[in-house]
């Protein structure tokens, strides 16, 4: 079984470093410890933030994408405009009326579809999908309620996206991602192609995209082979979108609102994720998606790049370690 990438690259930088690992997972990696001299640090795989500078309070907010929204709405940060809702009525109590799901599906049809949902503390692109109908949405808050408490309901926005990872103020890399497709195979229909990719995404814990993805296509139709469709929607590496481009040279209008989004939530290390709305695609009109504060480095990964890996997670547990 592999162990997470956030393990492989912690125990690479200890090596480096002249730092102990220790497995505290029974090898499975999910866990582990980094010691030098006398000081050490945890972290781990899955829900643990493997980002050993990262403090706790940046962290948790940064995984909510309202509260996000609202620190960098406050120091005049763009993001996209979203709003709050509930799948289910537990915890109730706790809140103020009006945001419940039949509030959501009033304020949908208010705005008018489609419109964008996503988990308010969702990650890897999953249930993140562009809803079309008030039967749509009833269907989406009922899948995703099965994980999740709540969503945000945005406008679909199209731009270019962009990622930015900054580490201690400094814009370490940039990267940019396009929309899955599938590949037609000359045999398979586009129903049987699209529940191919959704067995993959089921594996790795990314919700299935539903057929609506595909609205307006014949489900049944057989692409040729080497065929793309284009599924529209999230571009997480996760959900299998791809990667266009990797450069150490982040554009200025990139880096400024990543470095102060990532200085706004307090965040010593994360990736800022940007759309850039201009018409001209020139990077004039930036808009923040997202800051992962515990973001995978699989991009660098498949890029070649191990050399910044190592020298992200070196920076850091010597940031950490040295006394
Ligand atoms: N409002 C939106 N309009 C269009 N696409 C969006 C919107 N918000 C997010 N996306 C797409 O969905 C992906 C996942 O959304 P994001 O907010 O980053 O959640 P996650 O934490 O799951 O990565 C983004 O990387 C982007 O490709
Ligand atoms: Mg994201």
């Amino acid at each position: 079984m592999p162990v997470p990438d956030s393990t492989r690259h912690a125990r690479d930088a200890a090596e480096a470093i002249g730092a102990r690992f220790d497995d505290l997972d029974g090898g499975e990696g999910y866990l582990f410890r980094i010691s030098r001299e006398g000081r050490f640090v945890l972290g781990g795989g899955g829900n643990v933030c493997a980002y050993p500078v990262n403090s706790a309070p940046a962290y948790t907010i940064s995984r909510d994408k309202a509260h996000t929204k609202a620190v960098l709405t406050a120091v005049g940060i763009k993001v996209i405009p979203g709003s709050l809702w509930f799948a289910h009525t537990r915890r109730a109590a706790l809140r103020g009326p009006g945001r419940e799901a039949g509030d959501a599906a009033a304020f949908a049809q208010r705005r008018g579809y489609p419109v964008f949902c996503k988990p308010n503390t969702g990650s890897r692109g999953t249930f993140a999908e562009i809803v079309r109908s008030p039967a749509d949405l009833d269907d989406y808050i009922q899948r995703l309620a099965v994980d999740f408490e709540s969503f945000l309901i945005e406008p679909v926005l199209d731009g270019e996206e962009h990622r930015v990872f900054v580490l201690d103020g400094r814009p370490v890399f940039h990267s940019t991602k396009s929309a899955p497709s599938l590949i037609g195979d000359g045999r398979s229909s586009v129903a049987q192609l699209l529940a191919a990719l959704n067995s993959t995404l089921q594996l790795e814990g990314v919700s299935a995209l539903p057929a609506s993805a595909l609205a307006g296509r014949d489900l049944a139709a057989t692409p040729s082979a080497g065929e793309h469709i284009a599924l529209p929607g999230r571009r997480n590496l996760s959900a299998q979108g791809s990667i266009e481009a990797v450069s150490e040279h982040v554009p200025p209008q990139l880096a400024a609102p990543a470095i102060a989004a990532a200085a706004a939530l307090g965040l010593r290390a994360s990736a800022v994720d940007m759309f850039d709305l201009s018409p001209a695609r020139d990077l004039s009109d930036i808009v923040v998606i997202e800051v992962n504060g515990n973001p995978g480095l699989r991009t660098l990964e498949l890029a070649g790049r191990s050399d910044l890996i190592r020298a992200i997670w070196v920076h850091m547990l010597n940031a950490c370690l040295n006394a």
